[in-house]
């Protein structure tokens, strides 16, 4: 039987029921190893308000922390490798950023087939090419890969996300704003992605694989939201910058510059980003086709961004 090792860090459980209904129709034909990504110590859920802000820095500059080794049987030869992971400030979360930097990611992504996939709100793209990278690094060959996101409007899902990572539920905050995270209808209809994933697998072939995840609407994005991702990506790089040069994570000398940076990101958000969103609608026609490239790119699996599409 073919063999898939499956490793994700999912805190609420989310990423992990969307990967275990991706699967199903792989039970039965494959063998199917599933193993947690287990930061030490554990990253707390619910969130407290300055231990949340406080991964920022370590996320956007993508500096490892400590992680338990996976128990793996170096015997076990893996026919695919399914990464799943949630977002943080943009970036990789930190437990996964370490496994990718650790010198066992190498021994098991080595020469392999890579299928990635991504339970966020509605910023991932970023985050997926500093993934792209790492698993190349690692001589990984990334072949698909699937992002379930919250669905809602940027404004309403910031808030109910935060009250969601505040208090661990995943509920409606006071019984007005959308339910946080990924729907529960594309939660369950997850399942359809497995179909195509269970036919490269058993064939041994990934070459189309990414084609039809996308014919499946395994990847959506809106332009606009990718827009403010990108520089707000280049922004926190800035302010980590900064924070950093405070102290490492945990430091009290650092937690009046985490404060600023969480009232400067929820005044942008709230404030500046209805006109940026604006903005874009108003010179999208000028820019049109640079945005039509930089989409496509986003949609697949290659890693160079080249200047030409930037
Ligand atoms: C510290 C932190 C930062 C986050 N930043 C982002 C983000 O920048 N973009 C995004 O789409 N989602 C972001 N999220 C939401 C996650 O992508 C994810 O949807 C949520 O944490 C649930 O994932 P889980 O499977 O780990 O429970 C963030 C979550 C946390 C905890």
């Amino acid at each position: 039987m073919k063999k898939v090792l499956v490793i994700t860090y999912s805190q609420s459980g989310q990423l992990e029921e969307i990967v275990t209904n991706m699967l199903k129709p792989l039970e039965g034909k494959v063998d199917i190893h599933y193993k947690k990504l287990k930061p030490v110590p554990a990253f707390p859920f619910p969130w407290t308000d300055m231990t949340f802000w406080d991964a920022m820095p370590e996320s956007v500059k993508m500096i490892p922390a400590r992680v338990e080794p996976l128990d793996l049987n170096p015997m076990v030869n893996y026919d695919l490798i399914i990464l799943g992971y949630p977002i943080w400030f943009l970036s990789p979360p930190i437990p996964l950023t370490t496994f990718l930097k650790s010198g066992q990611a190498g021994q098991v992504l080595k020469g392999k087939p890579i299928v990635t996939v991504i339970g966020a709100r509605n910023m991932w793209v970023g985050a997926q090419e500093d993934i792209k990278k790492m698993i190349a690094e690692n001589g990984g060959i990334l072949k698909g890969n699937i992002v379930l996101r919250d669905r809602h409007h940027n404004i309403p899902s910031v808030v109910s996300i935060i009250y969601w990572m505040m208090t661990g539920r995943k509920d409606h905050y006071l019984g007005i704003f959308p339910k946080p995270g990924v729907s529960d209808k594309d939660i369950s209809e997850a399942e359809k992605f497995g179909g195509p994933i269970k036919e490269a697998i058993l064939d041994s072939q990934y070459g189309k694989l990414q084609n039809e995840l996308l014919e499946l609407k395994a990847v959506e994005l809106e332009p606009n939201v990718v827009s403010m991702e990108r520089k707000a990506k280049r922004i926190f790089r800035v302010w980590a910058g900064l924070i950093l040069k405070k102290g490492d994570a945990g430091s009290k000398d650092r937690i009046g510059r985490l404060k600023i940076f969480k009232w400067y990101l929820l005044f942008v958000i709230f404030a500046i980003s209805p006109i940026a969103t604006i903005l874009f609608y108003l010179t999208y026609p000028f820019f049109f086709l640079s945005i039509r490239r930089k989409m496509e790119h986003f949609r697949g699996v290659e890693i160079r961004y080249s200047k030409q599409s930037a």
